[in-house]
């Protein structure tokens, strides 16, 4: 597929997805979501073990939804467009690990992009918040949810009253984000975080994610039933015979995902 509003590289082992509408400063707009999904799905079956999401043009890593789709949408439109199949719901269950590389504005549903993603790091020059309520609406992509877990409700209640926006450096202190690193350090920062989890086991990886997005579904003992079930599935990889042969032979393991 060509695509209009995303750029998709792929090089050892780490794909990066480029939001590339930096003159509406990447808002997602339904082609925009269109085509996130498509490269997904693609990325599912590629041999890149972690994915990277970033936006393009120095400004914005993602400003929100395209807010020019909200102009005379009716309820019932906007309720069976977010019936569809939704990029954060996407983002969560990707299998392989995803780091949001949060370089600009971060904002309302872009936000929401990167509270779905695994690990986010941003440039400390970086503005993130949810918006949504200068517009009269609310956070509508999961913000409710995935901010106040993240974060807890003090400090999600705040920026979804307020709509205020902090900085990179404000958000890692809120544990928003993992790290925030001055703005011409954030690719190698982030690269170098993709290379080290594209060493690992990439089934690992994936039992790995799936465990820990259990613990914000589930109560503690289906969560560490699940815990349990991935564990003895990991112990049934070729990967699994590798890490551990590795370790007593002294040596890198080398993964081959299966
Ligand atoms: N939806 C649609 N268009 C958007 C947009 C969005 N979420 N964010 C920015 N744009 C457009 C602007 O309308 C403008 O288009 P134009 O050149 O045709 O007028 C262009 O992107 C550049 O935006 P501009 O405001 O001039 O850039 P800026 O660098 O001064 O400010 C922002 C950037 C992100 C602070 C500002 O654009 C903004 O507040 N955007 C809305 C953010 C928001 O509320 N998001 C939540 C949506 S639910």
């Amino acid at each position: 597929m060509q695509y209009q509003n995303i750029l998709l590289q792929q090089s050892d082992r780490v794909a990066v997805l480029t939001i590339n509408r930096p003159e509406k400063r990447n808002a997602l707009n339904q082609a925009t979501r269109d085509e996130i999904l498509h490269a997904l799905d693609h990325l599912q079956q590629s041999d890149s073990r972690v994915l990277v999401v970033t936006g393009a043009g120095g400004k914005a890593f993602i400003a929100g939804a395209d807010i020019g789709e909200f102009e005379g949408r009716t309820a019932l439109t906007q309720r069976e467009v977010m019936k569809q199949r939704r990029i954060f719901d996407a983002v969560e269950e990707f299998p392989k690990p995803v780091i949001a590389m949060i370089n600009g504005f971060c904002l309302g549903g872009g936000m929401e992009f990167a509270l779905a993603c695994d690990i986010r790091i941003a440039a400390d020059s970086a503005k993130l918040g949810q918006p949504e309520i200068n517009l009269g609406i609310i956070p509508g992509g999961g913000g409710t949810q995935r901010l106040t877990r993240l974060v807890g409700e003090g400090k999600a209640m705040e920026l979804i009253l307020t709509g205020d926006l902090i900085d990179g450096n404000e958000a890692k202190a809120i544990g928003l984000v993992n790290d925030a690193v001055p703005i011409d350090q954030l690719q190698t920062r982030v690269m170098a975080l993709a290379a080290k989890l594209a060493e690992k086991s990439p089934i690992a990886l994936r039992m790995a994610k799936e465990a820990v997005k259990t613990a914000s579904r589930a109560n503690l003992r289906e969560g560490l039933d699940r815990e349990t079930d991935l564990f003895c599935l990991a112990f049934s990889s070729e990967d699994k015979v590798e890490g551990v042969r590795a370790f007593f032979e002294k040596r890198k393991p080398d993964y081959k995902g299966r």
